[in-house]
């Protein structure tokens, strides 16, 4: 027996990164999987190799085809069970260049994502008295790290967290957010491009030493989606190799030894 035998869980962004190794995580322990994004070819790619699972090219800030493919994953499966909020975009744009079409894209791919996604998710979680939605946040929404516009909708995306945990924790639904920190993923494919031991030097500010996998978020957003944390909703959990727990090379500069 698997945590998520017969459930149903839909993942947007899952075409690439973190969301498609959740893809394959869920369904690895039984999960029948809705694969929602933007790349039609990536789509593809994550439900051919996963039984069970199927795919559908949605634009999370489409209110009409959030619905529509909620509809048809209800209208299969009977219900959705798990909701993965993981979509984002993220550009190196610096802050007084940043327009607003980027500020726009970024801040409605993660977060009126998310809002629009739980929206269509939350009414059948009601009527059968239970649900999970687990949101990917980012060590951006809790300090400043740069990419102001992807930061700040991952800091709304705390307290849309927030929201829905306190409204419907009566229906039985939980909501939570994982906030991953540095995940070697094609996310960074065009910063690699310009300087491909970024990720080598980044990893000396983890004090865990390393960056992460996008295993180490799966491991957590399965455990809070799963039955497991059934009395655990409304929080932010870092999966950042103790990065937001502070930094020992400014602290060095403060204390003396
Ligand atoms: N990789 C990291 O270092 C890191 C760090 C912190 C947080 N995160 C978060 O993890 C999540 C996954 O990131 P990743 O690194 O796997 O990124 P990724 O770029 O590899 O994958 C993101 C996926 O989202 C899809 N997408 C983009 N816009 C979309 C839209 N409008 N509708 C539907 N799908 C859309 C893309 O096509 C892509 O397949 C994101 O929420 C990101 O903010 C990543």
């Amino acid at each position: 027996m698997s945590r998520f035998d017969g459930r149903v869980v839909i993942i947007t962004g899952a075409g690439s990164g973190i969301g498609k190794t959740l893809a394959e995580a869920f369904t690895a322990e039984g999960a029948a999987v809705t694969v929602l994004d933007t790349n039609a070819a990536a789509v593809e790619e994550t439900v051919g190799g996963l039984p069970g699972a199927t795919g559908r090219t949605v634009d999370v800030t489409d209110r009409e085809a959030v619905r529509a493919a909620v509809t048809t994953t209800e209208a299969r499966h009977g219900r959705v069970d798990v909701l993965i909020n993981n979509a984002a975009v993220c550009q190196d744009t610096p802050f007084l260049e940043l327009t607003e079409q980027q500020w726009d894209a970024e801040v409605d791919v993660s977060l009126k994502g998310a809002f629009l996604c739980s929206q269509a998710v939350l009414p059948g979680m009601i009527d059968r008295g239970g649900g999970s939605i687990v949101n990917i946040g980012s060590v951006n929404g809790a300090q400043f790290l740069g990419n102001e516009a992807y930061s700040a909708a991952k800091a709304g995306l705390l307290s849309l967290t927030r929201s829905i945990a306190v409204q419907y924790g009566s229906s039985g639904i939980r909501c939570n957010t994982v906030v991953p920190g540095t995940i070697h993923t094609p996310i960074w494919d065009a910063r690699l491009a310009v300087e491909p031991d970024r990720l080598h030097k980044l990893a000396a500010w983890y004090p865990l030493g390393r960056v992460g996998r996008p295993e180490d978020i799966a491991h957590a957003v399965l455990f809070l989606a799963s039955d497991q944390a059934g009395w655990i909703t409304g929080v932010a959990l870092p999966v950042d190799g103790g990065l937001l727990a502070g930094n020992l090379a400014m602290t060095r500069e403060v204390v003396s030894e």
